[in-house]
């Protein structure tokens, strides 16, 4: 008999959620990872996703599922956005011209609003799920490394704003899905609204 069926993209949500468990649990200053699942109907129907940001503390990550792809939405914390201009020298794409995302997220940093980042955790190599390594990693990801996520299929690097570092086989960053702000607390992540 065969083994339950878990598709592909679900299996890289558990994963890219226990890695980044694993991380949380190895120091107290760790962002906290947690996860929101559409309704089984939604799901199907590819519907778009309201996300309710408000418990969302700052260097948090949620991982949100909409047409089967993992979307993380992260509340980056000052030394975050900090980190967008001081890395952009080492990125293949630092003004995002060939990476996909709407209109209203091709600017430095890559959102409508600098501290709350949505973004695709899906690697654009091929396909894993890139996990977020906090600034405290330097003694695995390098002395220069100021955070951001790594994709631990073949190495690819993605600052806090999804994008790819220069050397990585990784050729663009992480896709921005089209959201809607519709209030403060709440985005609709899969569609775009007049005004957003
Ligand atoms: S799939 Fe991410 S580096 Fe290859």
């Amino acid at each position: 008999m065969s083994e339950p069926k878990m598709d592909k993209t679900r299996r890289a949500l558990v994963a890219a959620t226990a890695a980044a468990g694993a991380v949380a649990s190895a120091g107290a200053a760790v962002p906290f990872v947690w996860s929101m699942w559409p309704s089984e109907r939604a799901r199907a129907a590819g519907a778009p996703v309201e996300v309710d940001v408000s418990r969302l503390a700052p260097g948090e990550l949620m991982v949100v599922e909409w047409r089967g792809k993992p979307v993380w939405v992260i509340r980056r914390t000052k030394d975050m956005i900090d980190s967008l201009k001081m890395v952009a020298p080492r990125l293949t794409d630092p003004e995002s011209r060939a990476s996909a995302q709407p209109p209203y997220a091709k600017n430095e940093v890559r959102a409508v609003k600098p501290e709350i980042m949505v973004m695709e955790g899906v690697c654009t190599h091929l396909g894993c799920s890139p996990q977020l390594k906090p600034a405290e990693a330097k003694a695995e990801m390098g002395a220069d490394w100021v955070g951001g996520f790594y994709c631990p299929c073949h190495g690819s690097k993605f600052d806090y704003a999804g994008r790819v570092f220069k050397g990585a086989p990784a050729p663009l960053n992480l896709p921005v899905p089209p959201h809607t702000y519709l209030s403060d607390a709440v985005i609709l992540i899969g569609e775009d609204r007049k005004g957003a």
